[in-house]
């Protein structure tokens, strides 16, 4: 089955669409698969390909779908604002096995929004508007669109909803920030649900998800078609898994500090190319562990953070995971670890 078919039937199935969030220099093809051997996602997204006038798709993010290993559908994100470039990568990756063509509408990196594309856009609704007709008219597989609720304040929202409600998109992914916020506190999970009952397509929640517990109640409380999950994915490799036991009506069972320090080790087995400098290779690990510290504790992030060779990266891992004890992996910052924002 055509992997646009597979993601079409998922959508309209009845359990909870589980995604994994795009996330830059994170969702590679490597990590794809490490997050595979642990259930995964029903869906995968790309880190965003970046369109401008003579762009074409970069070959190691084509990898992750050309070469994907899971067996799992592959949706192809786009970030731009030049309209015919963006019919025009939409169409080109459109002829490669993806699930479908998203639009990033969210990204908050001031080097990107300055330029207006990502979450720079949802200052130009016009801009927006004009983007969704055109690719909407120009890609024959689902079309959808990742979103944050404003530039500067959720009151943009309503207003945002209008035009994407206006465009027959397949899927709407809402994080539910606003560009502005950035990363902090004050999810408006509350609109997410305004969203699911507004829009005429499905609903993805997404920000902030870490727990089975915390996805059961806001699946509940929002009426979203399902979670894209991007950091509580990398902390915790068994959180898919986690989520369907739980839905299931099953007990949730928790990795021990041992099950983590061997995900770490198949992360350094798929992340690390041999012949690359030591201190590259632990450079590029720490990508992993500074996410991964946040379900560990704030000894574990400080001194992680200073290692540089591999001998001391194995050794402060080994102190804080060689244990059977086990880990609930929520962040340990969480304001609420009950799970509201
Ligand atoms: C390292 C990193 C890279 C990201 N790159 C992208 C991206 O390429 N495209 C995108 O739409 N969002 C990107 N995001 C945002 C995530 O997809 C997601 O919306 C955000 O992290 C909130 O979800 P979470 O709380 O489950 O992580 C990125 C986030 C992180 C942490």
């Amino acid at each position: 089955m055509a992997p646009s078919e597979t993601f079409s039937n998922l959508l309209r199935a009845a359990a909870p669409v589980l995604a994994l969030a795009p996330m830059q220099d994170v969702t590679t093809l490597q990590f794809m698969r490490v997050l595979h051997r642990y259930g995964g996602p029903d869906v995968y997204w790309t880190e965003y390909f970046r369109v401008h006038g003579d762009s074409r798709p970069e070959k190691w993010i084509l990898d992750s779908i050309t070469k994907n290993p899971t067996g799992r559908p592959v949706v192809a994100q786009l970030i731009g604002n030049d309209i015919p470039a963006l019919v025009r990568n939409a169409k080109l990756l459109q002829q490669f096995p993806v699930a479908a063509i998203d639009l990033n509408l969210g990204c908050p990196a001031p080097i990107v929004y300055r330029k207006c594309a990502g979450g720079g856009l949802l200052r130009e609704p016009e801009k927006i508007d004009a983007i969704l007709g055109a690719l909407r008219a120009a890609v024959t597989i689902p079309f959808t669109v990742k979103t944050r609720l404003g530039f500067a304040s959720p009151a943009e929202f309503a207003a945002l909803l209008k035009i994407f409600a206006k465009h027959p998109i397949d899927l709407l992914t809402v994080h539910a920030r606003t560009v502005a916020q950035m990363y902090r506190p004050g999810v408006r999970y509350d609109l997410i649900a305004h969203a699911a009952k507004e829009m005429h397509c499905p609903v993805l929640l997404n920000g902030n998800v870490f727990s089975a517990a915390q996805a059961q109640q806001l699946l509940a409380e929002t009426g979203a078609r399902g979670l894209m999950i991007g950091r509580g994915a990398i902390r915790n490799p068994w959180l898919f898994a986690q989520i369907r036991a739980q839905l299931r009506g099953e007990t949730v069972k928790l990795p021990a500090g041992r099950d983590l320090l061997n995900y770490i080790h198949e992360l350094w087995d798929n992340e690390i190319t041999p012949g690359v400098r030591e201190s590259a290779q632990v450079q590029r690990m720490k990508k992993f562990t500074n996410f991964i510290g946040e379900g560990i504790g704030a000894q574990f992030l400080h001194d992680i953070r200073r290692v540089s060779v591999t001998a001391d990266f194995w050794r402060v891992c080994e102190q804080f995971l060689a244990h059977d004890e086990p880990l609930a992996l929520a962040p340990i910052n969480s304001p609420n670890p009950a799970g509201q924002p």
